[in-house]
């Protein structure tokens, strides 16, 4: 069973969940979780489900249910049950958010919805690189690289995602309209849902998450999340 809090990261394709997620569970002790990753890394497995994976993820579709929730659970068993964590990707259709209670049992669950209007989210995701080596994500029109191509991190090189083509990223916008927006009138009324100006730079879509995240904090009484500041 899980222990402490888990806050998902509810938002489009390109929303910037990725972006923030690496900051934020480091700021607050969580253990990162992001289905597209693991995912993408089942992908590389050269098995029968591998080149599935991989299929079903190159024309922008959701992987089956079942299979994601088997990687997510595998992955919260191996962290041995300490800390909380921070769920990026993770539900993405209602089944998914019934899996995740039932996983959760009672501890809380957290959502931050990222609201971003779809002209950047499309602008965003056909600018954006990635590096394989070390998962740094950036963007040819808002971040771009030092040198072209090349991670500024450990100077790989940086990969356009298949699925940011630009007739996978319609597909992904239209999985995400149909199967994940629900989610948002899903949580809405529960304790420790919050949106956030996923349209504001970087730096200031972290410091109103962070901000929100803090007062969480006060107001349940009794925080899971160890800040330091
Ligand atoms: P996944 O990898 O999770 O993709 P996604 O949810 O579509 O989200 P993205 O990674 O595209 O966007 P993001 O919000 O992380 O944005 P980012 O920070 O990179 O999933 C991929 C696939 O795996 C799915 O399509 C599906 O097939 C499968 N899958 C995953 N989870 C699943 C599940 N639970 N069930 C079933 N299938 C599942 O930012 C985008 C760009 O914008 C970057 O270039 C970044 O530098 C830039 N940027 C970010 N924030 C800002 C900002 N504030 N200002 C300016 N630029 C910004």
């Amino acid at each position: 069973m899980i222990e402490d809090n888990i806050f998902v990261l509810l938002g489009a394709p390109g929303a910037g969940k990725g972006t923030q997620a690496e900051k934020l569970a480091r700021e607050f002790h969580l253990n990162l979780l992001g289905t597209g990753d693991l995912l993408r890394e089942k992908a590389r497995e050269e098995t029968q489900v591998g080149s599935q994976v991989g299929q079903i993820i190159e024309r922008g579709e959701l992987v089956p249910d079942q299979l994601v929730a088997d990687v997510v659970r595998e992955r919260m068993g191996s962290s041995g049950g300490a800390g909380g964590f921070l769920l990026d990707g993770f539900p993405r259709n209602l089944a998914q958010a019934d899996l995740l209670e039932q996983m959760a049992g009672n501890t809380p669950i957290g959502v931050i919805n990222f609201r971003v209007d779809e002209e950047v989210l499309v602008k965003r995701l056909s600018g954006r690189r990635f590096c394989m080596e070390c998962g740094k994500i950036c963007n040819v029109y808002f971040s771009p690289p030092g040198k072209e191509d090349v991670c500024d991190a450990c100077g790989a090189k940086l990969i356009h995602r298949p699925d940011d083509r630009p007739e996978v990223v319609r597909k992904r916008l239209q999985v995400y309209r149909e199967e994940t927006e629900p989610l948002v009138a899903f949580y809405s009324n529960k304790e420790g849902f919050f949106g956030v100006n996923g349209n504001l730079d970087p730096q200031a879509v972290f410091e109103e998450i962070s901000g929100k995240l803090l007062r969480l904090k006060e107001h349940t009484g009794n925080p899971p999340l160890s800040v330091d500041r």
